[in-house]
């Protein structure tokens, strides 16, 4: 059997720049930059992009590449059994984030319809919690299906196995395609809206403002790698079943390089569109603006609605958009996601891709359904915590030791990576993934067991 390509490099990095591209980068990335030194935080920022993000990404890329299989099979063609665990690994971890990432892009797709006429009301964050999640039953008493979410969770499992079904090329490439621009144009107008609005400037001044103060404290560094990680999907297993499906003519290092700026750019224009938003807030209450600043459920959820609520002129069509743009970064993320394991399936079981779908795919969606009960949603929480504390860390960082170290690949890896591109990969790469990645990563990792155990 032929495996599948993508129909073309454009097709590819779309697909690649969607896998990056998610709710990471808009609910995820202002906060974080705000909260470690503003404007400074773009220092070890861009350090950890250099370093590790586009390092891991070409690494992927090209194992992916050479080995032409989803993680498990690559990692098994590179270095036999001894590596093949490694890919199962993330294939897990990529199965466990996608029941729960799947939940949240439901109540983005809810709170899209939700905009026209703010359903929420004044008090929103009440909205949340007891109206559109029901949590003010006592856990257990009542595990009842929040109907509210059932019903759009299962329209995201549709969508996103239904583009599965039809192929890399005629689904996931072609998804992609649309969905990428029409997101950045969205947002685009979202960005647009919000730095014109009145306190705008505020919002930007608390975000770029640079606060040197902390830029040596490891704490800054080990947030910017950690979420150079997340944002990038690297040590998921993503990007190496992505780039499996490359044709053998593709230049690989300048791929990572697009994908890797790309994400930046999207989460650059994130950062100014949610904080001229938080400036206006914080205008309208007469409050500072780090009263009114946020991440995740929170920022989204409570504090945009309540933006929106003060909005001038057409707000619901501004809600509409930022919800809609919430909802298709989210999709395209999940569709990478979902592919890992679904390929991984195919590959290892020998099933038709359809199988895959429906077995995997399709146990992802039954378990993300209990999230959707009332029950359910107190797991999302710590699922979420301990998956990105130290799923994502600990692939990495074994990822990153076993290439480098134990199987002692890189070479093998940087002259194929070279033979396919234009930019030619020097010592530096090696440095890289050898030494300084596992180096922060490894505090990171010592950083959080000490810091759980104590
Ligand atoms: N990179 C995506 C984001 O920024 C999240 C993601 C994580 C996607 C892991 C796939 C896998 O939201």
């Amino acid at each position: 059997m032929n495996r599948q390509q993508w129909g073309s490099r454009a097709g590819f990095i779309l697909a690649a720049v969607g896998s990056a591209v998610g709710l990471g980068n808009i609910w995820r990335f202002p906060y974080v930059a705000y909260e470690n030194g503003g404007g400074a935080f773009f220092i070890p920022y861009l350090f950890a992009l250099l370093t590790a993000g586009i390092p891991i990404l070409i690494m992927e890329f090209t194992i992916g590449h050479k080995y032409r299989g989803s993680a498990p099979l690559s990692f098994f063609r590179m270095s036999g059994k001894k590596a093949e665990w490694l890919g199962w690994w993330a294939v897990f971890v990529a199965f466990v984030i996608s029941t729960y990432y799947a939940v949240i892009i439901a109540w983005a797709m809810r709170y899209t319809i939700f905009s026209f006429g703010q359903a929420w009301g004044e008090d929103t964050e009440g909205f949340l919690f007891t109206e559109f999640l029901q949590l003010d039953v006592a856990p257990g008493e009542t595990g009842g299906i929040v109907w509210g979410i059932f019903i759009p969770l299962v329209l995201v499992w549709v969508i996103t196995l239904g583009i599965l079904v039809a192929g890399v090329k005629k689904g996931i490439e072609y998804a992609n395609r649309i969905f990428i621009p029409t997101l950045v144009i969205l947002f685009l107008i979202i960005v647009i809206r919000a730095v014109t609005l009145e306190g705008a400037a505020l919002g930007l001044t608390a975000f770029f403002e640079p606060n040197f103060e902390n830029i040596m404290d490891p704490s800054v560094w080990v947030a910017a790698y950690g979420h150079i990680f997340f944002s990038l999907s690297i040590a998921f297993a993503i990007m190496i079943t992505y780039s499996s499906y490359l044709p053998k003519k593709s230049d690989i290092t300048n791929n990572a390089f697009i994908t890797g700026f790309a994400n930046s750019g999207f989460e650059l224009l994130a950062g100014i569109g949610v904080f001229a938003a938080l400036g206006f807030m914080a205008t309208q209450l007469e409050v500072p603006v780090s009263e009114v600043a946020s991440a995740g459920v929170g920022l989204a959820f409570v504090v945009f609605p309540q933006i929106i609520n003060q909005l001038p002129g057409l707000n619901g069509i501004f809600g509409a958009l930022f919800f809609l743009s919430l909802t298709l970064a989210g999709l395209t993320s999940l569709m990478s996601i979902t592919e890992t394991y679904v390929a991984g399936l195919t590959e290892k079981l020998g099933i038709s891709r359809n199988k895959a779908v429906l077995f995997g795919g399709g146990l992802a969606a039954l378990i993300s359904i209990l999230f959707a009960t009332q029950g359910g949603l107190f797991f999302l929480d710590a699922a979420d915590y301990y998956i990105n504390q130290f799923g994502v860390a600990a692939v990495g960082l074994v990822e990153v030791v076993m290439i480098a170290w134990i199987l002692r690949k890189t070479g093998v890896l940087q002259n194929h990576a070279n033979l396919t591109s234009d930019i030619h990969l020097g010592g530096w790469w090696k440095v890289c993934l050898g030494l300084i990645t596992p180096i922060v990563l490894g505090y990171m990792m010592f950083g959080l067991i000490t810091q759980n155990v104590l």
